[in-house]
């Protein structure tokens, strides 16, 4: 099975070679705990390789999360790929699935985007009436952007930092991978930490993680313990 470069140092040693093309994967985390900068990086990286990349917002004003980026992270090239339409981030103005399908539609089948970004999922949501509506069309929504070869990240906000006590939402057994974003608490410790729950396809790494936010964004340490035995106790 191919596979591509999430654009995240550290993480694709983590998945054992990267996310299988076409695959849908929730990146899923607490407030802040990095999960559209997971998705820029992802999308970042992929136009440095060739392959074109949207990031839909459903949440923040697309030039509000442009702006963050360029102020939080130093990455070379950044300002091309987004005045060559490399990587392009937009919004969707109407409160209407088939607009939303619409725009997508136009961007990965006839302009040849082949990563997707939603931010965030959850938002998908008041689009519809009931929870198996909203189960159908993502599961649709998914299937369409695979029969497009794309390969895409939807995010899911959780209102806690950890993953305890979190139940499982419809949309996650209608993704091909989970990967969860934490700020894990120990004492007055805070940590950030990454884990990928599920990667269909892949001999994935089954552990909790440290990851860093640096000035070159978000890097992965797949080989270091989150909490060092001493600080366990
Ligand atoms: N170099 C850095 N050092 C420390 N913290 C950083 C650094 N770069 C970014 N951060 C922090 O990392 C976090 C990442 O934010 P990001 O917007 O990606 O998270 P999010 O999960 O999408 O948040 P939200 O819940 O608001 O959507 C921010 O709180 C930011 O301040
Ligand atoms: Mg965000």
């Amino acid at each position: 099975m191919d596979k591509i470069g999430a654009g995240i140092p550290g993480l694709d040693e983590l998945l054992g070679g990267g996310i299988p093309k076409r695959h849908n994967v929730l990146v899923c985390g607490g407030p802040g705990t990095g999960k559209t900068t997971f998705c820029m990086q992802f999308l970042y990286g992929g136009a440095k390789a060739g392959e074109k990349g949207i990031f839909i917002s459903l949440e923040e004003e697309p030039e509000s999360i442009v702006n963050n980026i360029r102020a939080t992270y130093q990455w070379p090239g950044f300002d091309e790929q987004m005045r060559n339409k490399d990587l392009v981030v937009t919004g969707v103005e109407k409160f209407n699935f088939e607009h939303f399908m619409d725009v997508i539609q136009d961007l990965v089948s006839d302009q040849g985007y082949s990563r997707v970004v939603i931010d965030s999922s959850t938002l998908l949501k008041i689009y519809f009436d009931n929870p198996l509506e909203f189960r159908k069309n993502v599961f649709n929504l998914a299937g369409f952007l695979k029969k497009f070869d794309c390969t895409s990240i939807f995010t899911a906000e959780f209102p806690h930092m950890e993953r305890k006590g979190t139940s499982f939402d419809l949309e996650h057994f209608v993704s091909d991978g989970i990967i969860f974003l934490y700020n894990l608490e120990k004492g007055n410790l805070r940590v950030r930490a990454c884990e990928i729950v599920k990667m269909r396809a892949c001999e994935h790494a089954s552990k909790v993680v440290p990851l860093k936010m640096t000035k070159q964004g978000m890097v992965v340490f797949p080989t270091e313990q989150v909490f060092s035995e001493s600080s366990m106790h």
